[in-house]
């Protein structure tokens, strides 16, 4: 089927490749969101910035590619940030040059219309990292604080990945501010795309370190001060379970929300869009908040835009033996929402299963070591790997779990959106069944809810 992996409710590009979230804003009430892009081929290439807007999250228009690597100082223009300086949509971009030294400065490019840019003529407005670091030195993020414009720039010192922090009052004239933040030794060797924000009161650094071991994208909360500057690591956290994640970027919106789009990352991956000229998307736009000190996710309440028939609602009873709970539901682009009381079974659950169950995406939670996994060791074309998340310091509470399926993408928000895992699945297009049974004993679910979802 001709295209039948391009998901219908997430974000691709038209043709060629994409990868990071660039610019993520909202500009005269529009939602901008652009993009590193390759138009010409399915692959990473030339970065050029790819562009859309919406009015709602969720219907995307595309828009003429904002920024080409068109200049002599530059062979790819690499992420960044957007900030709207008095009117003016100002991209604070990575002008990257292969073969010239400085191989990465920091450029600006303007418009007021917030479709067609220029490049500043004075670029770049920060000529290279200080002496000392290595020239991987990228990915500025902006924003306003105080009186302050300030952006945390990804880079790498003595193989340890860190962020700079530059302060300006104009955008154009930038000075150091300081090392801002460093790996602690185990955090990779270098830091790209860095976002640092405040959520009720927390600040938190959310960085994609290169080469660490324990995780590819992590949340740090700590302390911030900003006349040293410099920002203290207290804690960090993975910021997705899944292998498909990468690069997010996170933005404030006129309602103050925190909202994050990721990257859903193929450099790893399958390519099984390939042949149909595309690779790559957007998670679903997430909300962040913070519950315990922990940044959570869940998904945009703009979501319900989307639901387009509910096929069930209602307490579920999962008697064990009995398989076919979910008989009638049929689909690949579904919201299933429900709860796994406290001290139940061990539960399992089909997504994407063939008719003859061969191939499925499986879903099992474990009380007894309080364990929640996701197998996709038959999903079908794909690497065959196995998530594990341990709920087990998270006491003994009910687990709550929403799925979003959308053709090729799954992403799940796990126990109050506290844990979530992104990860794209292949299968064929005719598995489009569910299943959910208990083993050993009753499960009694309260609320099972879902639905279809689409554009309409
Ligand atoms: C992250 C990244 C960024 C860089 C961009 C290039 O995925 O490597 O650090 O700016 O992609 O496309």
């Amino acid at each position: 089927m001709q295209d039948y992996y391009r998901p219908v409710y997430h974000f691709t590009p038209r043709q060629g490749w994409m990868n990071d979230p660039n610019g993520l804003i909202q500009f005269r009430g529009t939602y901008h969101a652009f993009y590193q892009h390759n138009p010409y081929a399915p692959k990473w290439g030339p970065m050029h910035w790819g562009h859309a807007a919406s009015r709602d999250l969720v219907h995307w228009e595309h828009l003429p590619i904002a920024l080409y690597p068109d200049q002599d100082y530059e062979t790819g223009c690499f992420s960044g940030s957007a900030v709207d300086n008095k009117g003016e949509l100002t991209l604070v971009y990575t002008a990257h040059h292969d073969g010239r030294s400085p191989r990465e400065t920091q450029c600006l490019a303007l418009s007021r219309d917030g479709i067609y840019f220029n490049k500043y003529e004075k670029n770049p407005v920060i000529g290279g990292a200080p002496a000392g670091y290595s020239e991987e030195f990228r990915d500025p993020k902006v924003f306003h604080h105080g009186e302050t414009w300030y952006s945390v720039v990804g880079c790498a010192r003595e193989n340890r990945g860190g962020v700079l922090l530059y302060r300006s009052k104009n955008l154009r004239q930038w000075d150091l501010a300081g090392r801002f933040c460093e790996s602690s030794g185990d955090q990779g060797i270098m830091w790209e795309c860095p976002n640092f924000f405040e959520i009720d009161g927390a600040w938190v650094l959310l960085v994609s370190p290169i080469d660490m071991e324990k995780a590819r994208t992590i949340f740090i909360t700590g302390e911030v001060d900003f006349e040293k500057p410099v920002f203290t690591q207290k804690r960090w956290r993975k910021a997705d379970y899944g292998y498909d994640f990468y690069a997010p970027q996170v933005f404030t919106d006129d309602r103050g929300r925190r909202i994050l789009f990721s990257w859903m990352d193929l450099w790893k991956g399958d390519f099984s869009t390939l042949t149909d000229g595309w690779a790559g998307a957007l998670t679903f736009p997430r909300e962040l908040f913070l519950e315990n000190g922990v940044v959570c996710q869940r998904p945009v309440e703009e979501l319900a835009l989307l639901r387009k028939k509910e096929l069930f609602s209602g307490p579920l009873s999962l008697l064990p033996g009995k398989r076919n709970n979910l008989s009638g539901i049929e689909g690949d682009c579904l919201e299933i929402a429900f709860t796994i009381p406290k001290n139940e079974a061990f539960l399992t659950m089909y997504l994407r299963a063939s008719g003859d169950r061969k191939e499925k995406t499986v879903l099992s939670w474990d009380p007894s070591s309080r364990m929640f996994s996701l197998d996709k060791g038959h999903s079908g074309i794909g690497r065959p790997e196995k998530i594990n998340i341990p709920l087990k310091e998270d006491g003994e509470n009910d687990i709550d779990l929403r799925i979003l399926i959308d053709r090729s993408s799954l992403e799940l928000f796990l126990y109050g959106g506290k844990y979530t895992v992104t990860n794209w699945i292949f299968p064929q297009p005719s598995s489009f069944f569910y299943d959910i049974f208990a083993e050993g004993r009753e499960i009694s679910i309260p609320d099972m809810r879902i639905f279809e979802l689409g554009l309409g």
